[in-house]
């Protein structure tokens, strides 16, 4: 690739903490990320309130419900996107809002629903910018950076893309840079809202077949935002489902998505079905037809 790379973001070049310093840990065991008593809220709006949750170690969770649930906004205090109200998220231990936001880009990347693009920047350059937490004054751009950017943009099936300007590519295209900007920047934990949106049903599978080898053969630790509950139970490993800014039920998806959960959430009538490929949870809506009766009486 050619083209000059970002510069590290000087405003931000704080002295880096160690993200576990002296403060005792309260995290439990199992869980780097956790959030205790959060309360979320735009304004006046209360989204979330008194939340407890705990985003399992080396685990893809996935977290479903209806549009306006608190999703998103979950998400984004889990990255430090949203200052919490109340309540805190901590990062081992430690509570977000004390660590500098370069030492958390380094171990939390987060790709938000609806990302923006800086202006006429090209698809290398965009996905260049993943490395940003990474680089040093003194050294900005290192053949690390270039070879994680390089297999990053494999990965996503984007390396024809690299010179094109990001703002002049289908809805599809896009999403797939945005994913591997956030593959790039190398992170344990990886938040991903709707990362399945805009693609089509090959490059769906593509991506969450990504997700799931990123976590198998590396052990990360991703958080998946999805509307589709069957690419839900047989994605996820631990599967969180929400409604009005609440955690309804958490827990495997072979225990956890059941008609009656789906009636709960959603206020969709469904059959769950064991899907005949994997044998997960297959969610189907509608109810089942009474059978006719044939023939007189
Ligand atoms: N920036 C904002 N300012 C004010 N209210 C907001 C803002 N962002 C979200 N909200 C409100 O917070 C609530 C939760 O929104 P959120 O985006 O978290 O939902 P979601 O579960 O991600 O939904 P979707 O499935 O549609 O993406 C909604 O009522 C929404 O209108
Ligand atoms: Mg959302």
């Amino acid at each position: 690739m050619t083209g000059n790379r970002p510069t590290a973001d000087k405003t931000d070049d704080r002295p880096t903490a160690d993200v576990s310093d002296d403060r005792p840990s309260t995290s439990v065991a199992g869980a780097r990320l956790t959030a205790q008593g959060l309360t979320l809220a735009y304004e006046d709006r209360v989204v979330v309130e008194d939340l407890d949750v705990e985003i399992p170690d080396g685990k893809v969770t996935v977290i479903v419900g209806p549009n306006a649930c608190g999703k998103s906004t979950l998400l984004r205090a889990l990255g430090r996107l949203l200052k919490p109200r109340k309540g805190a998220v901590l990062l081992d231990g430690a509570d977000l809002a004390r660590i500098p936001t370069r030492r958390i880009a380094q171990v939390v990347g987060l790709l938000p629903q609806t990302p923006v693009a800086p202006e006429g920047i090209t698809v290398a350059d965009l996905v260049a910018r993943g490395r940003m937490p990474h680089q040093k004054w003194w050294q900005q751009w290192s053949e690390t950076d270039e070879a994680h950017v390089a297999e990053a943009m494999e990965r996503t099936s984007i390396i024809d893309l690299a010179e094109r300007q990001v703002d002049e590519l289908s809805g599809g295209q896009r999403q797939r840079v945005w994913i591997a900007m956030a593959l790039a920047q190398d992170t344990d934990l990886l938040l991903l809202d709707e990362p399945t949106t805009y693609l089509d049903i090959a490059h769906q599978v593509e991506v969450l077949d990504l997700i799931r080898q990123l976590n198998h053969a590396r052990g990360r630790t991703v958080v998946a935002v999805l509307h589709d509950l069957n690419q839900a139970a047989r994605y996820a490993d631990h599967l969180i489902a929400m409604r009005a800014g609440k955690i309804v039920a958490q827990g495997p998806p072979a225990d956890t998505v059941t008609a009656e959960l789906v009636k709960e959430v959603f206020g969709l009538a469904a059959v769950v079905v064991p899907d005949p490929v994997t044998g997960d949870p297959l969610v189907v809506p509608g109810l089942p037809r009474p059978v006719e009766r044939r023939g007189g009486t």
